[in-house]
């Protein structure tokens, strides 16, 4: 491991906003089986923050600048960016800290896991932000029932989805389960910055995020989906076309989020 990574994760244990659980406070062995034990923040995440508010989750926020964002522009609520890659969640923390932001944090820790953080109605919105459309794995994509199960614990009556994504494939993946589980969609758009009418969600095209500016320099269309999960019925595996929506894709872009400066050979 480089010496720049060894720093950023000495300095992440200084961070008052950065919960970094291990492995063994959150997942204990039980008759022979895994179970996920309950941290101690879990219905107590308002005393992280300088005021109580509602709390916005950010889900695979990488360096965290969609939350960092969001909270300096929407600054009556709180804000969760969780991430499992520590070097790049120093980022996010270290600018909360060094700006004194006090409706910050952020959780290193497995998206799997995220029910042993979260009390019923504590969460009231959910972003998912260039995630993965994990073409192979359907139970790992970020909108599969197995994940909307895990969110639905601890959403708010009328809690709110929003995926962002530049993904054809994990869009229409993710609006097939929303209608399949006959879940309330509230905006779909193929082409956020190209259609009209603009979509009443404040600040959804002032806030970018690192992929996100990446994806609108090389001219590509974001989409946008958000849809409530209050409902009782089962989240359903939808009728959908992977191998179709998969050459729709093409290749998969992929990008070093850190990348090291050439040194010519
Ligand atoms: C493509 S990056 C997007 C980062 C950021 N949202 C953005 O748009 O710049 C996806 C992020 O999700 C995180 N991630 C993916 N799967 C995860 C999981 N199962 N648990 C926690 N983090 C995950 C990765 O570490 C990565 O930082």
């Amino acid at each position: 491991m480089g010496h720049g990574k060894l720093r950023k994760f000495a300095e992440n244990e200084t961070f008052r906003c950065l919960v970094q659980p291990s492995y063994e406070e959150v997942v204990a062995s039980k008759e022979g089986g895994l179970v996920l034990r309950d941290h101690p923040l879990k219905g107590r995440w308002n005393g992280m923050f300088s005021a109580e508010a509602p709390i916005v989750l950010e889900l695979g926020c990488g360096r965290g600048e969609y939350t960092i964002d969001l909270s300096l522009r929407i600054p009556q609520k709180n804000y969760i960016g969780v991430d499992i890659k520590g070097a790049r969640l120093w980022k996010g923390a270290k600018y909360a800290t060094e700006h004194g932001l006090g409706n910050v944090a952020f959780l290193r820790t497995r998206i799997e896991f995220i029910e042993s953080f979260f009390a019923p109605g504590e969460i009231s919105e959910i972003w998912l932000t260039f995630s993965d459309p994990q073409l192979k794995s359907e139970n790992n994509r970020l909108t599969c029932p197995r994940f909307l199960e895990r969110y639905r614990k601890f959403l708010a009556p009328g809690g709110v989805v929003h995926l962002k994504t530049d993904s054809t494939f994990l869009y229409q993946y993710s609006k097939a389960v929303a209608e399949a589980s006959s879940l309330e969609i509230l905006y779909a758009t193929e082409d956020l910055y190209g259609s009209s009418p603009r979509i009443n969600v404040p600040s959804l095209y002032e806030v970018q995020t690192y992929y996100e500016r990446m994806f609108l320099s090389m001219g590509l269309k974001i989409k946008y989906l958000s849809f409530r999960l209050d409902h009782d019925g089962p989240f359903v595996t939808p009728e959908f076309d992977a191998k179709y929506w998969k050459a729709v894709e093409g290749p998969r872009r992929t990008f070093d989020h850190n990348p090291q400066p050439s040194n010519g050979k």
